[in-house]
């Protein structure tokens, strides 16, 4: 049978891919689906690589689960989407609570992007130079960056890293930005505004953390993939899950695989959208019911590692019939 991956780039993608993180490489069975190249040819590391892992006493770096990852991708022939460089969440003490001027604060980003990229340099096909820089309404999330540096820090932080590694692509990556509204447009604003710095800025990247039935229709991701295509960089589906209530019904289940169907569907209507990772592949580690309380079985594969209807509406996305 024909898998997602082999699907996807079958159709012209560079890949379908899931997240995944260094605890539950210990589960054997696991570990080899996630390594299954027919459904996985890209994996993206869900902690490993965030700046409290990487650099939790300043300029003190740590890549050692970082590297798992990255050696795992390598091992298996799968392209590495790296996560990420500048986010408020997930931050050191010394960051989030240092005193900072424009001028220190500055320095010690460019610090920790110039080392994360020099050292994962060759070895990722994107980074996530930003991540989630916007309020719901589109105006900029008042995180330690925006507060000391303002707006400057997004270009700063391009800048860098096409520095460090000129041949990775460079992403912006937010949620809620999936279909047209404040939030879209916040990123098309953060787009040309790193451009117009005169800094590279090669890709959007579209968390896509929906909810079943509220998924945005097709038509509207269509129109949305096409918004920031115009403006010349490329998208990518980097988070992909579609939460609901518990406990899954046959009905739910049903409406899951046809909203990841139309998602996965309005990806392969854009050639500018390169392709497509889900926040880990199995309800068994998804990020989904520790955050939501009552909700989960967002995922493709439930918690024994069976597939569910949502696998079989990807493949028809992917035109396997
Ligand atoms: O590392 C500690 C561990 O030492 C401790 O024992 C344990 C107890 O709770 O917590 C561990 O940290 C957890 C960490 O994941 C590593 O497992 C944090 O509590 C937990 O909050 C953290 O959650 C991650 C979340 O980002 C944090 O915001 C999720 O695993 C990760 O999937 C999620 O990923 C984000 C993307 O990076 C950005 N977009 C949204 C997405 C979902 O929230």
């Amino acid at each position: 049978a024909t898998g997602l991956n082999t699907a996807a780039v079958a159709k012209g993608k560079l890949y379908f891919g899931s997240a995944t993180d260094n605890p539950e490489l210990t589960d054997a069975p696991y570990l080899a689906q996630l390594s299954n190249t027919d459904d996985f040819g890209q994996i993206t590391p869900g902690n490993a690589q965030k700046w409290d892992s990487t650099e939790p006493s300043q300029n003190t770096f740590s890549y050692t689960k970082g590297d798992v990852v990255a050696n795992l991708a390598a091992a298996n022939g799968q392209k590495l989407r790296c996560h990420t460089l500048v986010w408020h969440s997930q931050l050191p003490n010394w960051v989030s609570s240092g005193t900072w001027t424009n001028e220190t604060l500055i320095a010690a980003m460019k610090n920790h992007i110039t080392n994360v990229v020099t050292h994962y340099k060759g070895k990722c096909y994107a980074w996530d130079v930003a991540n989630e820089a916007l309020n719901e309404d589109g105006t900029y999330r008042n995180s330690i960056f925006y507060q000391t540096i303002g707006e400057a820090y997004l270009p700063i932080a391009f800048a860098a890293a096409a520095a460090a590694d000129p041949d990775v692509k460079l992403y912006y990556n937010d949620y809620n930005i999936e279909s047209a509204g404040s939030k879209a447009t916040g990123a098309q604003r953060i787009i040309k505004l790193v451009q117009q710095y005169g800094a590279k800025i090669d890709g959007v990247g579209l968390q896509a953390h929906f909810i079943v039935g509220s998924t945005p229709s097709q038509s509207a991701q269509t129109s949305n993939l096409a918004a920031f295509a115009a403006l010349g960089v490329e998208i990518a589906y980097t988070e992909l899950d579609i939460r609901m209530t518990l406990p899954s019904t046959d009905a739910l289940l049903a409406k899951q695989s046809s909203d990841y169907q139309n998602t996965v569907a309005a990806c392969m209507a854009n050639t500018k959208c390169v392709g497509i990772t889900i926040w880990d592949y199995t309800d068994k580690y998804s990020w989904v019911p520790s955050t939501f309380s009552g909700q989960g079985a967002a995922l493709p594969w439930d918690a024994n590692l069976a597939k569910k209807p949502a696998y079989a509406g990807i493949l028809t996305a992917l035109g396997v019939t």
